[in-house]
């Protein structure tokens, strides 16, 4: 049986992800990802929207940013968009990824502070605020290992720190056309999903990805003695916390 960090890190191995963000910074962008889940069709992750600017950031991801204090750490990093962005407001940054690929690009494109390394492996230093955006919730895999991430983000938390996470309700995706739910309430959580991801033909290892109605987390921040507060909605049962210690 694998422990978490090992399971982390064979997810990671063939790094997909990565591959088709090198690709796209080093200009060979021929082609999207392609997604699916085990309650979805496949679907296109447009290349260029992890290249995205602070102009074509969602609205939730715009106000993190503007919510931002003092030093930061932006953990699942990506393409470093964040992270430079707020580098070049004048913020101390560090960023993590567990992908090998996403952390070269970040570098490449100007992120001083990088780390490949998952989010459980790294306890070196305390951050004034936490960014997990572009659905943060999904690192956490499952319902079961909420407290023990959130426990984990407290402990990398200064005295009057934040974190700053984004997230969506996905109950909707469970409607049919006559908005009747089919959602199997003795089954696991609803947005507990299997993710699936392809890219120029060659398929990822299937990961678990989380997405986490607001009292759902608020409840898990209760138990591991941090406070939730919803700062804004998205446009689509998306929604942004704060939370604090
Ligand atoms: C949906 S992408 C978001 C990337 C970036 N934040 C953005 O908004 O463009 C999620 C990122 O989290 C990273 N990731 C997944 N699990 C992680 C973990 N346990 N520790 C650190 N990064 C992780 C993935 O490699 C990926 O780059």
């Amino acid at each position: 049986m694998l422990n978490q960090v090992q399971y982390d890190k064979k997810i990671m191995e063939k790094d997909i992800f990565g591959k088709a963000l090198l690709d796209y910074q080093l200009g060979n962008y021929s082609e999207d990802i392609i997604t699916w889940t085990n309650i979805s069709d496949k679907d296109e992750l447009p290349l260029p929207y992890l290249f995205r600017d602070y102009s074509e950031m969602p609205k939730l991801e715009r106000k993190a940013l503007q919510l931002t204090k003092g030093k930061v750490l932006d953990v699942g990093c990506g393409s470093g968009s964040h992270a430079l962005y707020l580098q070049e407001k004048g913020f101390e940054v560090k960023a993590i990824d567990i992908s090998q690929g996403a952390i070269k690009v970040a570098k490449q494109r100007g992120v001083l502070d990088t780390e490949c390394i998952s989010l459980l492996d790294y306890s070196e230093e305390q951050f004034d605020t936490i960014l997990l955006l572009m659905n943060g919730t999904g690192i956490f895999q499952e319902v079961q290992q909420v407290a023990s991430y959130l426990k984990h983000l407290k402990s990398l938390l200064k005295p009057n720190g934040q974190l700053l996470i984004d997230s969506s309700d996905i109950k909707y995706m469970y409607e049919d056309e006559d908005g009747g739910r089919w959602l199997n309430l003795s089954g696991r959580y609803y947005g507990e999903l299997d993710y699936y991801l392809s890219y120029k033909g060659e398929e990822e290892t299937p990961m678990k990805w989380l997405y986490l109605d607001f009292e759902m987390l608020k409840t898990a921040c209760l138990t591991v003695g941090l406070n939730c507060e919803k700062v804004m909605h998205g446009e689509h049962f998306d929604y942004l916390v704060r939370i604090k210690k």
